[in-house]
């Protein structure tokens, strides 16, 4: 097996290691610098930013290092925005917010799908006049007329597939290779065919790489529950060309996810993570904590990803000043065991030298 083939020749890059984007501040600068100069990807999740923003941080990251680095952005799917779901929605998170001495809400502030979209093409704009060589999305494809625009400028695009089926429409659509995310993976699913089931019809890795890679003939990264060398050779014994990993990053001394996060990702065991979508209304694997045991019940009438997200940020954002894990999202996969406190350089580095051991080449 070769470490160097057609997927790091279209990226640039030494190795077949990408730093997954994880938004919400975990991937710094430093992180996403640290990735790239240490031979692997480094990728901004910068789904949540504004252009500026993004921007900035581009800037910045172009400072510390000169190798490529890449912009991962959310496509923005129709969403419904009614007034009795969210208020049904809002009573739900009353006695959360009580326990958080948090007021009531009353003004949701929500925008609608045009907004959304307008600032998606906003976004896009910002990877285009910054040279940004890689752009990834996940939650689905962007149009034709946006992919032909980044295409016009030499932008590698990678696309997010959690079935066959979604691996098959990012071929169709001209993505140049698709990350294909196993049910293992921590943070939100990356699917977009079949959203309401995600839960409980999401496909382990093993199962859904070698049928991926018999569909498909683009490049397939790995993502979900892969933490060291063994998990890299494996993905590549099934077809993969590389892999992408969150949680193994997560945890890093660059990453920037709360002491608080890191903390319960390394402390928990393997089956101490759940799929919740009472963070953001969008199926996501986090650590079982307060408030996702407390909004169970209410799980499956919680309007869509963005309203959702919008309804919890107030809870999210004391919990996180307060340093209290029960009321944070702490995404993580479910390889907690195999999770780390190191630098970036100690990850990479160890991680190509046990792939080598299972007989990878370099
Ligand atoms: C904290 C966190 C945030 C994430 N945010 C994003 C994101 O913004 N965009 C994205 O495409 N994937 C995101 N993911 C999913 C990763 O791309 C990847 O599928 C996942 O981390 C792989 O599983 P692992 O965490 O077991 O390595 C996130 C994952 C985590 C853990």
């Amino acid at each position: 097996m070769m470490l160097r083939n057609e997927m790091t020749k279209c990226l640039k890059i030494a190795y077949p290691i990408i730093q997954a984007p994880m938004a919400g501040g975990v991937t710094t600068s430093k992180l996403v610098a640290e990735t790239s100069n240490a031979g692997g990807l480094g990728m901004v999740g910068a789904g949540y930013m504004a252009p500026t923003q993004i921007r900035d941080q581009i800037k910045e990251i172009q400072k510390l290092t000169s190798k490529p680095f890449g912009i991962n952005l959310f496509v923005p799917q129709p969403f419904d925005v009614s007034e009795d779901s969210m208020k049904a929605a809002n009573q739900a998170l009353t006695t959360i917010r009580q326990q958080l001495h948090l007021p009531d809400k009353d003004n949701f502030g929500i925008a609608d799908y045009n907004e959304v979209l307008e600032a998606f093409k906003e976004q896009i704009q910002v990877v285009i006049e910054e040279q940004v060589p890689i752009c990834s999305f996940t939650f689905g494809i962007p149009s034709q007329e946006v992919i032909a625009e980044l295409k016009q400028h030499n932008i590698t695009l990678m696309g997010t597939a959690t079935t066959v089926m979604e691996a098959v429409q990012n071929e169709a659509a001209g993505m140049d290779m698709v990350v294909v995310q196993g049910s293992e993976a921590g943070g939100h699913r990356g699917g977009f065919l079949n959203q309401e089931q995600e839960s409980s019809d999401s496909v382990g890795l093993m199962s859904l790489l070698p049928q991926v890679t018999d569909a498909i003939t683009i490049p397939v990264v790995a993502a979900g529950g892969i933490m060291d060398g063994r998990g890299l050779a494996a993905s590549m014994c099934l077809g993969a060309q590389g892999v992408q990993m969150g949680t193994a990053f997560l945890t890093c001394v660059e990453s920037g996810a709360h002491p608080v996060h890191k903390e319960a990702v390394l402390s928990i065991s393997e089956d101490q993570t759940v799929y919740t979508r009472s963070f953001s209304g969008k199926w996501a694997r986090g650590v079982k904590n307060h408030f996702i045991l407390e909004m169970q019940n209410h799980e499956v009438y919680l309007p869509d990803f963005p309203v959702q997200n919008t309804l919890t940020q107030d809870i999210r954002k004391a919990a996180f000043a307060e340093n209290n894990p029960d009321f944070m999202s702490l995404w993580s996969g479910q390889s907690t065991r195999l999770a780390k406190s190191q630098t970036v350089e100690a990850l990479i580095e160890n991680m190509v030298a046990e792939a080598k051991k299972l007989n990878v080449n370099i």
